[in-house]
Parts: C-alpha cells; structure tokens; sequence
C-alpha cells in the first residue's frame, strides 16, 4: 500500500517535468557519409544514430529523449526543474533509466505517507 502511494506522489510530481526541449538540425553531410535514406532521420550526436518518423531514443549521456521529426530534424525534450516541499528531497536521476524516469527521485519522508 505504502508503495502504492509513494508511486501515485512520483507520479504526481513527474507529471509536467518534461520542459526544455531542442532540435538538432538535419545534416545533409552526415547524412550522405552514412548513406540515410530519406525517411529516416540520423545523428552523430550521443549515439543517436538512425531513426524512423516518430520513433523516440534516449541520449546516451544525458536524461533527454529525441524523436526523429517528419522533416528529418530532431526534436530533444529534457527535464526541468521540480519543486517538492521540505518533506521531500530531489536526489540525481539514474542516467541509466529510460526517459522520463532518469530526471530525478523524489523521495519522501515516511511521516508523509502516513499522513495521507
Ligand atoms: C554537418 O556534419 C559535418 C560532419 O560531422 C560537420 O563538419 C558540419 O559542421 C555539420 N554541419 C552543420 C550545419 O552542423
């Protein structure tokens, strides 16, 4: 139960976590060094590599998601800041969690779940 309630609080606080976002820009260069075919986007950059219209890969070395866009470019979403109150820490994220789980852990107090 307890484990229940602690999941619906992350839940919560997850919720709307995911603010800044980026692009990285079709390389025409790259593309054709690694012979991309047109309907699939590609990155050098941390080991994005290829992708296909709307499919969505974590960053090796950071807590961020591309998705690969329509017009090739693509689109990166990362964490942004969380507020929690003093019954609540925010401790580092696992780089090693898929997206949006690496952002943070928010870990409360016991008193608090009880409380609930
Ligand atoms: C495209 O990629 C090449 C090779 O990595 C690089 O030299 C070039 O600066 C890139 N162009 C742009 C516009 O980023």
């Amino acid at each position: 139960m307890k484990l229940l309630v602690f999941t619906i609080i992350f839940g919560l606080f997850c919720h709307g976590t995911m603010a800044w976002v980026g692009i990285i820009l079709r390389n025409d260069t790259e593309r054709a060094s690694h012979k991309i075919p047109d309907n699939r986007c590609f990155s050098l950059y941390q080991d994005i590599g290829e992708l296909g219209f709307g499919e969505r890969k974590k960053l090796s070395e950071s807590c961020a998601i591309a998705t690969c866009q329509p017009n090739l470019d693509l689109a990166l979403e990362g964490c942004s800041t969380v507020a929690v109150d003093g019954e609540c820490q925010i401790l580092d994220g696992d780089i090693n969690d898929p997206f949006p789980d690496c952002c943070y852990k928010i870990v409360c107090k016991e008193s608090i779940l009880n409380k609930i």
